[in-house]
């Protein structure tokens, strides 16, 4: 089993990148593997088709993501948002129905409204959306802040151990005949007609 990170900072070892991978040693030590995209800098220096098309390809393969950012002006990135604008619109079936968490990195304040942000994409592809025993956040500007955020690091290690229990326990559905569920079309009306 595998788990996707994505990371939407230009900071490629910043604080996002060490809130990842204590979910990732979170997973490690439950025997799932993970990979983290630097979404940061491929996003906007002309390569975001190839980035796109890559995080496709990873995206079929993988068991579930985080999807992780820093505070920009309260909000997720504009870079991790500019690539998940993308990749889901074009290849939110590769997602649907496998678990996701989102986190966020601030120095101090809008890491609540950039969760919010960054939730509303599980959400609209039937993700289980996997949390933890606090909102997802850690906070500092530098990864040696962030490591002293003691409840920040706390929160990630749960946040890895329950995305590690979600996906042992739809693997078990799964082998116990578990099944998906089929795709609903719902109506699509703009309230109009
Ligand atoms: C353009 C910009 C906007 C920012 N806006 C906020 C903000 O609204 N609130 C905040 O607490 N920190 C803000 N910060 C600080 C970062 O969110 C914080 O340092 C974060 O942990 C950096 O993560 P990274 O190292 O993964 O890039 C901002 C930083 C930049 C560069």
């Amino acid at each position: 089993m595998k788990v996707l990170m994505m990371n939407g900072s230009r900071r490629e070892e910043g604080c996002t990148y060490t809130a990842l991978t204590m979910i990732g040693e979170a997973l490690k030590e439950e025997g799932i593997d993970w990979e983290i995209v630097q979404l940061g800098k491929d996003s906007v220096n002309g390569n975001l088709n190839q980035l796109v098309e890559t995080l496709k390809e990873k995206c079929q393969e993988a068991d579930a993501f985080v999807f992780g950012s820093p505070v920009y002006y309260a909000s997720p990135s504009g870079e991790i948002q500019l690539v998940l604008d993308r990749l889901f619109s074009c290849a939110g079936d590769q997602l649907r129905w496998k678990p996701a968490a989102v986190v966020t990195s601030a120095r101090r304040a809008g890491t609540t409204s950039a969760l919010e942000v960054l939730s509303k994409y599980p959400s609209f592809y039937e993700m289980p959306l996997v949390t933890s025993n606090y909102w997802t956040m850690v906070h500092g500007q530098s990864p040696e802040e962030v490591r002293k955020d003691e409840e920040g690091v706390a929160v990630m290690k749960v946040l890895g151990r329950n995305m590690a229990w979600i996906l042992k326990s739809i693997e078990a559905g799964r082998k116990a005949g578990v099944k998906q569920p089929e795709k609903t079309l719902r109506p699509s009306t703009n309230f109009i007609r």
